[in-house]
């Protein structure tokens, strides 16, 4: 059987075949389909993207249906299981896990870059006082970059390889400079003696002691938290960094792009959403009356749904079984009940399973981030920090890919056809 599609234009009676590969066909192709020979030719109308592919890639595997999730192959909840967030960073840029010694070194060269320059903690300063943790973030980053001006050589592999270790390393310590700013507390320079979560937890929680000692099942449960986010194919804020960096813009903009798109509450805002979700629900009585509402169309229930998954999302499960070890040392955050009790409910309900509508990485992760200390303007910020190394390891994959171009949809026009100017004295 060939692997191409056979299409006849009714309108003009011809008849087309048109090449699949990789189950797909090239929307160039139907710019063939012309009415007379200046007609620019067919084109597909995909509004979100809904059945688009925007490149080939080699990352990250998602089948939403059967609630699967891997990073270059491995599935996410043995990397969960047995790596650590830096094993996984090095798998998801390098395309394989690292030996021994490549873990080392890979670290060591992380660890190397955690410091920021001076100049960006009086960058922080001059936030207001109640600067949004993630408006913060974004900001930093962006400023990151002038520090490097060597980043706009995005041709040289070495340059981008600099960039991408320093962005890894540095956005901890902007993070928890973005914290501590609001708590009006000193920042925390970074200690590189400690492990990549260990470090972060230093700069966030350290007082006056002269070396801060992280309880390890909260670094491990951070760090676990950080290699479920650390990639997630082609959604909005990956799209935007490719998108952004298709331009050639330096590393640390379109990063910055990419951060505040993910501050959306329908993407990696949820998480936030969800927390203040389940305070206005405040107790499991109030539930039903909650699930009606959402059913009625007055607002969605945060942390539930995804476009691509329409099946548990498998960071969610691991999430919620991290919980009860986070809760073991920090005490039970009682917003877990409600979130358990919201889900049974919402899971046994026609309208979610009609939808097929799940919990998603969102939905339990807030709760555990409570736990650890952090408020929720920094639950998107902790999304962010792991998210670093796939929007770079995407941003890389594309400025290596042949066929990628500046991206630049098409429209349909529906707007005017040409008007004589009207003159400001003749207007109504
Ligand atoms: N609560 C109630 N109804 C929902 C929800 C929800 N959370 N999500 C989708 N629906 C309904 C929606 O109203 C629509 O119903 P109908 O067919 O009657 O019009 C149907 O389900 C399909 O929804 P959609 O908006 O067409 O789906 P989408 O693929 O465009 O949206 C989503 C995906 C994640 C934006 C959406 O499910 C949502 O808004 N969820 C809540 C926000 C959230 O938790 N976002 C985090 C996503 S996971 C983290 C990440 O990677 O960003």
């Amino acid at each position: 059987m060939p692997d191409t599609l056979t299409v006849t234009d009714n309108r003009t009676g011809k008849t087309f075949e048109i090449p699949i590969t990789d189950e797909t066909i090239r929307a160039v192709d139907l710019r063939q389909m012309k009415t007379a020979p200046d007609d620019f030719g067919l084109m597909p109308y995909d509004p979100a993207y809904m059945n688009t592919a925007s490149c080939k890639s080699r990352i990250t595997f998602i089948d939403g249906d059967l609630g699967i999730l891997r990073y270059r192959g491995y599935p996410i909840d043995q990397l969960a299981e047995s790596a650590s967030y830096l094993e996984t960073a090095y798998l998801l840029y390098h395309g394989e896990l690292p030996t021994e010694a490549q873990s080392s070194d890979w670290i060591a060269s992380i660890m190397r870059h955690v410091m920021v320059p001076e100049g960006m903690t009086k960058l922080m300063n001059g936030f207001r006082h109640d600067a949004h943790s993630m408006g913060m973030f974004v900001s930093s980053v962006a400023a990151l970059g002038t520090y490097y001006p060597e980043a706009k050589d995005i041709a040289h592999p070495e340059v981008r390889r600099r960039q991408i270790l320093r962005l890894v390393a540095k956005v901890p310590t902007l993070a928890a400079f973005a914290f501590r700013y609001r708590r009006n507390l000193p920042f925390i320079y970074p200690d590189q003696e400690l492990s990549y979560a260990g470090n972060f937890l230093s700069m966030l929680f350290k007082k006056t002691e002269l070396r801060y000692k992280p309880n390890p099942v909260l670094e491990r449960a951070l760090d676990i938290l950080f290699i479920l986010h650390a990639d997630h194919e082609q959604n909005c804020s990956t799209s935007t960094m490719r998108l952004v960096g298709s331009s050639h813009t330096e590393p640390y903009s379109a990063l910055a792009a990419s951060a505040a798109a993910l501050y959306g509450p329908l993407h990696g805002g949820a998480n936030e959403a969800v927390l203040t979700m389940l305070r206005e629900i405040g107790s499991k009585d109030r539930i039903p009356e909650f699930i009606k509402r959402v059913k009625g169309g007055e607002g969605r229930l945060m942390g539930f749904g995804h476009r691509v998954y329409k099946n548990y999302d498998p960071r969610a499960r691991i999430i919620k079984r991290t919980a009860e070890e986070v809760f073991d040392v920090t005490g039970k955050n009682p917003l877990i009940d409600i979130a358990v009790e919201l889900e049974r409910i919402a899971l046994e309900d026609e309208y979610f399973i009609k939808r097929k509508l799940y919990p998603n990485v969102d939905f339990y992760s807030g709760i555990i981030y409570e736990a650890l200390g952090f408020t929720p303007d920094m639950f998107t910020v902790l999304f962010a920090i792991p998210r670093t190394i796939g929007w770079l390891t995407q941003w890389e994959e594309m400025l290596n890919d042949a066929d990628q171009k500046i991206g630049r949809p098409r429209q349909i026009y529906l707007g005017y056809g040409e008007r004589k100017f009207v003159p400001m004295a003749d207007r109504k």
